[in-house]
C-alpha cells in the first residue's frame, strides 16, 4: 500500500480498497481520544493551515477540532474576501499556496473552482487535503460517511445504498467513485435537471460501479440498507457565496425522506446519512428515529480528520 505521509488527499478516485480499509484502522485508533474528548500530543509539532475559499460549519471545524484533538496548531482564513485572493489583487492559488506551505505542515482547502485544491497541490511542498472544491469532490466527507456506515452496520460490503439529491454534488461524486472499490449497488434519485452528468455516468461505468437511476425514493427505499441524502434546494456551489432570495422553493416528494416514508418502507435497520446542512429533505421530526445517524456522522467527521491528519503528517502509518 501506498504510504500517506505527505499525501494530497484531492479525490477518491484515486483510493484503493486497501487504503479505505486502512483509514478506518486508523480512525479506530482514533476514535476513543475524541469519544473521551480528550487532548493529546500526536501532532503537538504540527500547524494544520485552512484556506477556505466558500463558507463552512463543519468541514473546517471538524477539521481544526480533530487538530486540536491531537495537540497541534491551526491558522488560516474561512473568508477569502479577508485575504488578498479575495480583494483587488484576487492573488492566484499557486501565488497564495506558495506563502501558505510556510505557515503551517499541511493545508485544508475548499473552493468554489473545481480542481483549486488539485491546482494548490501542484505548486505547495505540504499535503494538500479538499475540503471540497465547486461541484467537484468531498472526500473527507464520503470517508466519513462510509466510516460510519461501517461502524454502525459492521460491514460495507454487501450492503444497499439509496443516495438522494443533487447528483452535481461534489459528495455524490467522491460516494461514486469510493462504490467502485465495494460490493454496494448502488440507487440514485435526483429531480432530471440534476441527474448525473453524461461524463459521471460513463466514469461510473468504466469503474463497473453497479448503479441505477429511479425516480422516486419511494421506488428504491425498501431495498436500501443506506440511504444518503443531500439536498435538492441548496446553493449554487460554482459561486464563493450564494445569499438566499425570494421565496425558498419545497423539496418536492420524490426527494423527500419523511417520518412517515421510514416507518412504512424502510427497512427497519437502514441507516439514514445525511452530510448536511440540510432544508426541509429531511425533516426534523426524523432526528429522533431509528433510522438516523447524522449526528454519529457529524461526531465521525471528526474522527475521520484526526485519522487523515495523522496519516498525511506521518504521525500514524
Ligand atoms: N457537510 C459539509 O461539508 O458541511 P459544511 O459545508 O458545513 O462544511
Amino acid at each position: 500500500m501506498r504510504s500517506f505521509a505527505g499525501r494530497d488527499i484531492l479525490s477518491l478516485k484515486e483510493f484503493e480498497r486497501n487504503e479505505f480499509f486502512h483509514v478506518f484502522e486508523v480512525a479506530d485508533e482514533m476514535e476513543p481520544i475524541a469519544r473521551s474528548r480528550r487532548n493529546t500530543d500526536l501532532l503537538a509539532e504540527k500547524t494544520m493551515v485552512t484556506a477556505f475559499y466558500q463558507p463552512s460549519t463543519r468541514t473546517r471545524l471538524a477539521h481544526e477540532a480533530a487538530m486540536h484533538r491531537l495537540g497541534g496548531h491551526v491558522t488560516g482564513f474561512a473568508d477569502a474576501k479577508m485575504t488578498r485572493a479575495g480583494d483587488f489583487y484576487q492573488e492566484s492559488i499557486k501565488d497564495t499556496v506558495k506563502m501558505l506551505e510556510f505557515y503551517g505542515d499541511v493545508i485544508v482547502m475548499r473552493h468554489f473552482q473545481q480542481g483549486a485544491p488539485h491546482e494548490a497541490a501542484k505548486w505547495a511542498s505540504i499535503p494538500i487535503i479538499n475540503g471540497g472544491d465547486g461541484w467537484g469532490e468531498h472526500p473527507t466527507q464520503i470517508l466519513t460517511d462510509l466510516y460510519t456506515v461501517l461502524t454502525e452496520k459492521g460491514t460495507i460490503d454487501g450492503l444497499k445504498w439509496l443516495a438522494v439529491g443533487d447528483m452535481r454534488m461534489r459528495t455524490m461524486h467522491s460516494l461514486g467513485y469510493a462504490m467502485s472499490q465495494f460490493d454496494c449497488p448502488i440507487t440514485f434519485v435526483s429531480p432530471p435537471d440534476m441527474s448525473l452528468t453524461d461524463e459521471f455516468r460513463t466514469e461510473l461505468n468504466q469503474f463497473n460501479v453497479n448503479f441505477n437511476e429511479v425516480e422516486h425514493v419511494e421506488e428504491a427505499i425498501a431495498d436500501a440498507d443506506v440511504i444518503l441524502v443531500e439536498p435538492v434546494v441548496q446553493p449554487d456551489y460554482t459561486k464563493a457565496r450564494d445569499e438566499r432570495t425570494g421565496e425558498l422553493d419545497l423539496t418536492p416528494a420524490n426527494y423527500k425522506i419523511t417520518r412517515e416514508l421510514l416507518a412504512t418502507k424502510a427497512k427497519p435497520d437502514a441507516i439514514l446519512l445525511h452530510s448536511l446542512p440540510r432544508m426541509d429533505e429531511v425533516p426534523t421530526d426524523v432526528d429522533i428515529t431509528r433510522w438516523s445517524r447524522y449526528w454519529q456522522e457529524a461526531f465521525n467527521g471528526v474522527v475521520m480528520r484526526m485519522a487523515l491528519l495523522a496519516l498525511v503528517l506521518g504521525k500514524m502509518e
